[in-house]
């Protein structure tokens, strides 16, 4: 890195574990690219320490942050202004702090997503069918909220625990409903695994993919392996695949315009220094 100096603008990734983020990977390379006078830092807060160090950032001490896993729903509870998708998914990964003080939530999850399915399955239309949603958590919630915000007509939650799959249809709402996994699959236009599971080379989500309809797109938010064993198995039924990876450089675009006002540089390959760096080859 080159140049830093007492005018860099600063932003940064909030998050417990933060050791293994590829957002300073990302951000730091097309700030490189870019030669901005700029920096991106991890940033790890000790359980029950995110809101003093939000309030600490306020004023424009840094531009903004990144915010994963388990600080997504304090982020968005410390904003005093958030955007419909934040709002929505309840939970943000970006926040910025104004110059007056104040803190804005965003979340550009869902953004990352509907981009790296748009990226790498061509014409994909999210309001064309049903979408199915493995999974109950904090990644299931922001993609049911992207979906709902991006014309989804019928959204399915599918959870290993029902109650969970409820309460997220009862709080994002619209489209959104719980289903067994049984009927799930039946007409689905694009099918989401938002689980842990497949972390790591494990199995995958429970799905009976043969239910899948041959033009569905199947996507996995799990990237590491980038070739899950359930997007073996939709490649293997002929089906189109997205992976998580392309939704996490998706939805740092965005928030690096956020940051620093420019659009991260062309040119310069991230993907392949993401791949590169968690130990991945093609
Ligand atoms: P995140 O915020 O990353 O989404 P989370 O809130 O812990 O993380 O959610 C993890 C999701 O993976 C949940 O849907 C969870 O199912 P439960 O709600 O039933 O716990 C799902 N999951 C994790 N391990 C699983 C397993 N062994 N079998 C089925 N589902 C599993």
């Amino acid at each position: 890195m080159s140049g830093i100096t007492g005018a860099a603008l600063v932003a940064g990734i909030v998050g417990r574990p933060v050791t293994h983020s590829l957002s300073p990977v990302l951000h730091n390379a097309w700030i490189a690219a870019a030669g901005l006078n700029a920096a991106y830092v991890p940033l790890a807060p000790a359980a029950g320490g995110f809101p003093a160090l939000a309030e600490g950032l306020r004023g424009g001490v840094i531009r903004g942050v990144n915010v994963t896993i388990p600080f997504k729903e304090e982020a968005l509870a410390c904003a005093d202004e958030a955007s419909p998708a934040a709002r929505l998914a309840g939970a943000a990964n970006l926040l910025l702090f104004r110059d007056d003080g104040s803190i804005f939530a965003d979340n550009t999850d869902g953004l990352g997503l509907l981009a790296a399915l748009s990226l790498q399955a061509p014409g994909f239309d999210p309001a064309a069918g049903p979408a199915v949603i493995l999974g109950a958590g904090g990644a299931a919630r922001g993609a049911a909220a992207a979906l709902v915000l991006a014309g989804a007509p019928d959204v399915r939650i599918v959870n290993r625990t029902a109650d969970r799959a409820h309460a997220l249809a009862a709080d994002v709402g619209g489209p959104v409903r719980a289903v067994d996994p049984g009927d799930a699959l039946a007409g689905a236009n694009v099918i989401i695994n938002a689980t842990s599971l497949g972390l790591n080379g494990g199995q995958g989500p429970e799905a009976e993919l043969a239910d899948a309809p041959a033009t569905a797109v199947v996507m996995d938010m799990v990237y590491k392996p980038l070739r899950t064993e359930f997007i073996a198995r939709a490649r293997a039924r002929g089906l189109r695949t997205v992976d998580g990876l392309e939704m996490l450089i998706r939805q740092a675009v965005p928030s690096f315009e956020a940051f620093f006002g420019v659009a991260p540089p062309a040119g310069i390959d991230v993907r392949a220094l993401a791949l590169k760096t968690i130990g991945e080859t093609a």
